[in-house]
C-alpha cells in the first residue's frame, strides 16, 4: 500500500526520492508525489498514475537536498493529482506525507475550517498538514507531537517545514517507519527496500514514537518527550535481491527462485541424528511444546492458504488439532482463547493490518502467538511471542509465490518437531525429513516443465471463468490457484473442494469454463477422477494436474500437467508450482501488469 520516503543529505533530493518511490512501487499505488525545499520555496510535484508520470512532471534541475516522497493507494478521495501526497498547509510552509487512515479527520477538519484553514483535497491526510501548521510555533518536532496526540487512527507520517531546512520529522502509529542511517545522510521510509541503495543500517521506529532527523543526526522520543535509544540494525538483504536479474518480471523471478528459497527456509533447521527440526525462535520449552492442545493459524490472502495446508498437515502428521482462520474475521468475533492453544500469525510482510490486529486481540486475551514472517524487523515478528523467519529474500511481486512455499516449509518443520514429540518414530521422522529435503530438487523438475504449462496457459487465456478443484491437503492449493489467477489475470476463478462441485459449481460448467483438477496419487484419486468425468459429461474442459506416470489422466482430461511423486502430505509444494506458472503465463497472454495488478497492494496496512 502507500509508501513513504524522506531524505536529508548532501545530494540532490529529488532523484533519490523518485528512485525510492520506484522501489516502493511493488507495494501497490495509484499516484505519487514529492516535496522538496529549494531556495526557501517548497516545491510539490504530484501526479496520479505511475512514477514515470511524476518523473516527467519534475521541473528541470530541481535542487534541494532534503525532501519527502509518497506513493498513494487511494482510500479517501479519488485518484487525482490533488489527492496525491505530499499535502501542504495553506501557506506553503510545510508539507507532510501520510500512510494509514485518520479516523477522526472529519471532526478535526471542521474545527480547522472554522479557524479559516482551506482544504484542497478529499483526503483524510490533508488534515495533518493543517493541524501541524495550526500548532507550529517554530519547532516542527514539537508541533508534530502535539498534532499526533489529537489524531485517532493509524499513521506513518513524515513532515518538513520551510523554516527548518534540513530537518525531517516522522511519527508512527500502526504504519511502519524505518530510519536509515547513512554516512552524512539520513533516510526515513515505510519499507527498507526504498533505502537499500544508500544504507543497510536501520532503526525501526515503534508505535507512539517521533523521530527528528538531519543529515548527520537523529533523535527518537515518545510523544511526551522521553528519549528512546534503540540500537542500529543491519538489513540482511542485498540490492541484487530486489533487482529482476534478467527475468522479465519479479513474479517470474520469484517463482523460479523457489528451489533455493525453500532450501534456505530449511537450512540448519533439520537434524538427522534426532530426525527432528530445530526452530530456535519459538521461545518455547520442550514441555510447553508438548502441552500444546490446539493450533490456530491466523492470516490473510496467500498466507491464509499456507495456514490451511498447515492445519491439515498438523492434524495428519502430528495428530494435533489445528485450524486456520481469516484474521479479519477472527478479530471481531470475540475468539475463545484457551490456555494451551498456540496461535500462528502468518504474514510475508509482517505488516498486514488484519493479521496484526487479530494477533494483538489474541495476546490481549492472554494467548501465545508465534509469527511466521519474511520481513525481518516488521511489526508482527517484533510483537509476537516468538516465531520463524522464512528467509525467502525480498518478495516484490504483489502476488505471493515464494513466500507461500517458504511459509509451508516453516510449518513442515514445526509439524515434524511436534510429531516427533508425540507419536512419530525416529525412522518415520527420518524418512519424512529425507523426503522434505528432496522437495527443492522436485520443485526444480516442475519448473523445468514451464514451457508445457505456458502452452496450456495460451490455450485457456481467453476464458472468462475458471474452476480450481482439489481435495484433502490440496484443497488449499486449489484455493491458492484460484487466488493467483484472479489476482494477476483478472479471470474470475473459484477454488473448491472437488467433492463439493455437485453442490453448486457444476452449474457453471460449459464449454467455455475450464476446470483444473489436482489429482494426487492418494486415496482420493479415484473419487477425483469421477468428478472429472462428471465435468466432461457436461462438455466442460478439464485440465488435470497429476503425478508422473498417471497415464490414465490423458484419456479423460483435455490437457494434462504432471509433477513428480512425493509423500502425499508434501504434495502442495509441487502442485502449487503449476498454478503459479499457469497464472503468470495467462496474465502475460492477456497483457496484464503481472507485478502490480490493478487495485491490489502487496502489503495491506489498513483494515
Ligand atoms: C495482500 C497481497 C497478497 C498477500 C496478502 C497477505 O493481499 O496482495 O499477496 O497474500 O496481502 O499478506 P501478508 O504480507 O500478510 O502475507
Amino acid at each position: 500500500m502507500c509508501g513513504i520516503i524522506g531524505y536529508c543529505g548532501p545530494k540532490p533530493a529529488a532523484p533519490i526520492l523518485v528512485e525510492g518511490l520506484k522501489r516502493l512501487e511493488y507495494r501497490g499505488y495509484d499516484s505519487a508525489g514529492i516535496g522538496v525545499l529549494e531556495n526557501d520555496v517548497l516545491h510539490l510535484v504530484k501526479r496520479a498514475g505511475k512514477i514515470n508520470d511524476l518523473r516527467n512532471a519534475l521541473p528541470d534541475g530541481l535542487g534541494g537536498s532534503f525532501g519527502i516522497g509518497h506513493t498513494r493507494w487511494a482510500t479517501h478521495g479519488g485518484v487525482t493529482d490533488r489527492n496525491a501526497h505530499p499535502h501542504a498547509d495553506g501557506r506553503g510552509n510545510l508539507c507532510i506525507a501520510h500512510n494509514g487512515i485518520i479516523e477522526n479527520y472529519t471532526a478535526l477538519k471542521r474545527n480547522l475550517e472554522t479557524k479559516g484553514y482551506e482544504f484542497r483535497s478529499e483526503t483524510d491526510s490533508e488534515v495533518i498538514a493543517h493541524l501541524i501548521a495550526d500548532l507550529y510555533d517554530g519547532d516542527l518536532e514539537r508541533a508534530v507531537k502535539s498534532a499526533v496526540r489529537l489524531l485517532k487512527g493509524t499513521y506513518g507520517i513524515v513532515a518538513m517545514h520551510r523554516s527548518e531546512p534540513g530537518v525531517l520529522v516522522g511519527a508512527r502509529n500502526g504504519s511502519p517507519l524505518v530510519l536509515g542511517v547513512g554516512h552524512g545522510e539520513m533516510l526515513l521510509a515505510s519499507d527498507v527496500t526504498a533505502m537499500l541503495e544508500h544504507t543497510k543500517q536501520v532503526i525501526y521506529i515503534e508505535d507512539g514514537e517521533v523521530v527528528r532527523m538531519t543529515a548527520d543526526d537523529h533523535r527518537t522520543t515518545d510523544t511526551r518527550d522521553n528519549r528512546i535509544d534503540r540500537s542500529v540494525e543491519t538489513i540482511g538483504w542485498d540490492l541484487e535481491e530486489i533487482e529482476k536479474n534478467g527475468f522479465d518480471h519479479y513474479m517470474e523471478k520469484e517463482i523460479f527462485e523457489q528451489p533455493e528459497s525453500i532450501r534456505r527456509a530449511m537450512q540448519g533447521r533439520l537434524d538427522p541424528d534426532t530426525a527432528t527440526s530445530h526452530l530456535g525462535g519459538l521461545n518455547m520449552t520442550n514441555r510447553e511444546l508438548l502441552d500444546i492442545e490446539r493450533v490456530k493459524v491466523i492470516a490473510a490472502g496467500t498466507s491464509y492458504h499456507a495456514g490451511l495446508v498447515a492445519s491439515y498437515l498438523l492434524e495428519s502428521l502430528a495428530r494435533l488439532p489445528a485450524g486456520a482462520e481469516l484474521a479479519s474475521e477472527l478479530r471481531y468475533r470475540n475468539p475463545i482463547v484457551e490456555r494451551n492453544n498456540l496461535y500462528f500469525a502468518v504474514s510475508q510482510s509482517g505488516e498486514t493490518a488484519d493479521t496484526l490486529y487479530a494477533m494483538r486481540e489474541i495476546q490481549r486475551k492472554g494467548g501465545r502467538v508465534l509469527g511466521i514472517c519474511n520481513v525481518v524487523g516488521a511489526t508482527i515478528p517484533r510483537e509476537s511471542d516468538g516465531g520463524v523467519y522464512i528467509h525467502s529474500g525480498p518478495e516484490i511481486a504483489v502476488a505471493s509465490t515464494k513466500a507461500f512455499t517458504s511459509q509451508l516449509t516453516a510449518f513442515y518443520l514445526f509439524a515434524l518437531l511436534i510429531a516427533r514429540k508425540r507419536d512419530m518414530s525416529y525412522s518415520a521422522g527420518l524418512s519424512f525429513m529425507r523426503e522434505l529435503e528432496r522437495i527443492p530438487e522436485k520443485v526444480q523438475v516442475v519448473l523445468d516443465r514451464a514451457a508445457a504449462i505456458r502452452e496450456i496457459a495460451k490455450k485457456y487465456a481467453g476464458a472468462q471463468s475458471f474452476l480450481f478443484l482439489g481435495r484433502g491437503i490440496n484443497y488449499a492449493v486449489a484455493l491458492e490457484g484460484a487466488l493467483k489467477l484472479k489476482e494477476i489475470s483478472y479471470i474470475h476463478a473459484e477454488g473448491y473442494s472437488a467433492a463439493e462441485i455437485k453442490h453448486g459449481p457444476i452449474a457453471l460448467i460449459n464449454e467455455e469454463t475450464p476446470s483444473l483438477f489436482i489429482v494426487p496419487d492418494d486415496a482420493l484419486r479415484d473419487k477425483i477422477i469421477s468428478n472429472m468425468k462428471e465435468v466432461k459429461a457436461r462438455n466442460g474442459k478439464v485440465i488435470a494436474l497429476g503425478v508422473d506416470g498417471d497415464n490414465e489422466l490423458a484419456d479423460i482430461a483435455d490437457d494434462v500437467m504432471f509433477v513428480p511423486s512425493t509423500n502425499e502430505l508434501l504434495s502442495p509444494f509441487l502442485t502449487v508450482i503449476p498454478m503459479q506458472l499457469l497464472s503468470y503465463y495467462t496474465a502475460l497472454e492477456r497483457g496484464c501488469n503481472v507485478d502490480q495488478p490493478r487495485n491490489l497492494a502487496k502489503s495491506v496496512t489498513v483494515e
